[in-house]
């Protein structure tokens, strides 16, 4: 694709359009006016219309102990009363989860299914584990529609719940379960991929060995594979829930009490517990499944997240359910059995909304080309990418072959603090742009500030993305941390003299104003639309004990958008003696420490590491090095300005 194409403006559909929730640019920038004039009102009047209250709220935001904000106080609901009971009326026969199995088993869930297994679920933590309102829950499940009724089970009784995702090792969950002290873990015996069983309980069994604030675990028994069992600790989800009433009543919850913690990788450190409270979190995961993804009441629509992740928390399970959409669930891998599942699912199920990565748009592209050509799309009106920058050949091919050129592309862009979208097209009224995410979303005041005046940045300036102004759906805090939560997120950009959220991207403004990504501005590396911290990393490739030192960075990779680089410092000067059971040895320790999705993708085994004088690792300067790059940086004042060739000449041999 030349350079003329990628600057290429796309314009809505206007068939689509027409009914779009949002029809045009006039539209959206009356809405924004509206939310620059008079904040609180739009905050206000959203949350007065959307968000079924059981005691309605007497202060829309208090910023007065800024960034602690509070909105909607004095309010009461409950965001299972909210995705569920509301919509009783009116769709009680409706699907709220359509679920596809691994193997093509599928079954569908309507709002009074979801309703009665929800209440159950909900008894059962109650009555059988004694869960109150402000315990802790972690979850370690495959996709299945147990995990949404975990979770909304949770959210019916005021417990917290922690979703861990099932990819991640017994030492990444032992770590999230200490950290939140859970009392309570919910799993399965297993699930399916590529029609072959897999384990989650032996993993979960490894992570309470020894000291553990758990007490019970609950196991779902998916594929009844064997497995160990703790007598008085462990009981099965499928026996105790025979005998549950279905009706379990929804705790009163305030607007700020805790919905979730979800932990995500930081720059330093352990990862951080991000908790998101009630109403502020649901309202946002509402309003943009109704303006981003313009879901319609006899829709079907499909995210391919998984819930351990924050785009399956808000857009599998909480935005679909709060609007009373019909949501997609999807337990198996998108490869499998060949590149084409996905599109056979579409013109299977109609899926009128598919959300998915770059990553996976790249895969796609790559294995199946021509797969989309060989199914019926037609029901396709808007497509959703999220998670990384997405480079302009997935794009397009993404538009053309999937979209057959008239379905809207959301670049969507948000993170696990953000809760919900915050940067993002709106499919009835943005003309698009290959790898753009456009505008800041009605009433999100994002812009790209220099990190230095704290100005907005000029048209193709880089600058740090930041947020100017609370938004409901904001971070409320670091799990027991209150300290790591205000220097994380505002301690780095200042606008007019007062801290703003920095989200940690880079950012860059075009001559028409739209926003595009840059990527990350810290020490978090990318991989497959995951995040990942160097400094988790680092720390388990340093259990080595061989390994004197190491420095990990991001490293652009064809498919996965970014891989693992890691240099590595043996203590040993005699060199390696086997530099691939070394590399073994090393990943072995990854995967025990965090999971396979932390592999390193390369790994140099190097004589030493570029440090300045007071002993700092220049990152900078490896990251140049791992993509090739002539070295351009200053390197006379390093410790050691030698190692700098050695090292590149290494990683061009
Ligand atoms: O770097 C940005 C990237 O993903 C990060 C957030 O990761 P996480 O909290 O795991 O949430 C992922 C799903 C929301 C961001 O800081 N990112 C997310 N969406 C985009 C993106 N980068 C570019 N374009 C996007 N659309």
């Amino acid at each position: 694709m030349s350079k003329e194409q990628v600057k290429q403006i796309f314009q809505p559909n206007p068939e689509f359009a027409k009914n779009a929730s949002i029809k045009s640019m006039d539209e959206y920038n009356t809405l924004q006016n509206k939310a620059i004039e008079n904040y609180e009102g739009f905050w206000g009047d959203y949350a007065k219309e959307k968000l079924d209250w059981i005691e309605p709220f007497t202060n829309t935001v208090d910023e007065s102990n800024f960034p602690f904000v509070k909105w909607f106080e004095g309010g009461k609901l409950n965001v299972s009363h909210q995705c569920i009971d509301r919509h009783l009326d009116t769709r009680k026969n409706k699907a709220a989860i359509i679920f596809e199995g691994d193997r093509g088993d599928k079954q569908v869930i309507t709002y009074l299914d979801l309703y009665y297994n929800v209440n159950k679920f909900a008894n059962l933590l109650k009555e059988d584990f004694g869960v109150k309102k402000g315990d802790r829950v972690v979850i370690y499940m495959p996709m299945i529609p147990e995990a949404a009724y975990a979770m909304l089970a949770c959210a019916r009784i005021g417990a917290i719940h922690s979703i861990v995702f099932g990819g991640f090792s017994a030492e990444a969950l032992k770590d999230r379960i200490e950290d939140a002290e859970a009392k309570v873990v919910i799993t399965a015996d297993g699930a399916y991929r590529k029609t072959k069983p897999y384990m989650l309980k032996p993993v979960v069994d490894n992570a309470l060995k020894g000291k553990t604030p758990v007490e019970k675990v609950l196991v779902i028994e998916r594929n009844n594979e064997e497995v160990a069992w703790v007598e008085g600790r462990d009981y099965s989800y499928n026996e105790l829930i025979k005998n549950k009433s279905g009706k379990c009543e929804a705790e009163l919850m305030d607007s700020e009490d805790p919905l979730f913690l979800l932990y995500t990788s930081g720059s330093t450190g352990k990862p951080k517990g991000v908790q998101h409270n009630s109403a502020g979190y649901i309202l946002w995961a509402q309003m943009t499944m109704e303006w981003v993804f313009d879901v319609k009441e006899n829709d079907t629509y499909w995210c391919t997240a998984d819930v351990g992740w924050i785009t399956g928390h808000t857009y599998i399970v909480y935005g679909p359910l709060a609007m009373g959409a019909t949501t997609v669930m999807f337990e198996g891998v998108i490869t499998f059995p060949d590149a084409g599942r996905p599109w056979q699912m579409v013109q299977e199920h109609r899926i009128n909304q598919f959300y998915t990565a770059p990553t996976a748009i790249r895969v796609l592209h790559k294995m199946g080309e021509e797969e989309p050509k060989k199914y019926d799309l037609s029901s396709l009106k808007v497509l959703g990418t999220v998670g990384e920058p997405i480079d302009p050949p997935a794009w397009k091919w993404y538009y053309e072959e999937v979209g057959s050129s008239k379905c809207s592309i959301v670049d969507t862009y948000w993170q696990t603090e953000t809760g919900g979208h915050v940067v993002s097209p709106l499919p009835g009224a943005t003309p698009i742009k290959p790898g753009c995410a456009t505008f800041p979303l009605p009433g999100i005041m994002a812009e790209i500030l220099d990190p230095e005046t704290g100005i907005k940045s000029e048209v193709g300036e880089k600058g740090y993305m930041c947020i100017t102004k609370p938004w409901p759906a904001m971070i409320r805090g670091v799990w027991g941390d209150e300290e790591r939560f205000v220097k994380s997120y505002f301690g780095d950009v200042k606008k007019d003299g007062k801290a703003v959220y920095f989200t940690g991207d880079g950012a860059v403004y075009d001559k028409d104003g739209y926003i595009t990504i840059t990527g990350r501005t810290d020490d978090v590396i990318n991989v497959s639309g995951h995040r990942m911290g160097t400094a988790e990393v680092e720390a388990a490739i340093k259990k080595h004990p061989n390994v004197a030192e190491v420095a990990v960075v991001g490293k652009p990779h064809p498919l996965k958008g970014e891989g693992i680089f890691a240099y590595v410092v043996l203590k040993s000067d005699d060199g390696v003696a086997d530099e691939v059971e070394e590399v073994k040895a090393i990943n072995k320790i990854i995967k025990k420490e965090i999971g396979n999705i932390a592999l390193c993708d390369d790994m140099l085994f190097a004589p030493g590491l570029p440090k300045t004088r007071s002993g700092k690792i220049m990152r900078r300067i490896l990251r140049s090095i791992a993509k090739g790059e002539e070295i351009t940086q200053d390197i006379s004042t390093l410790e050691d300005p030698s190692i700098v060739a050695k090292i590149a000449d290494m990683v061009k041999s």
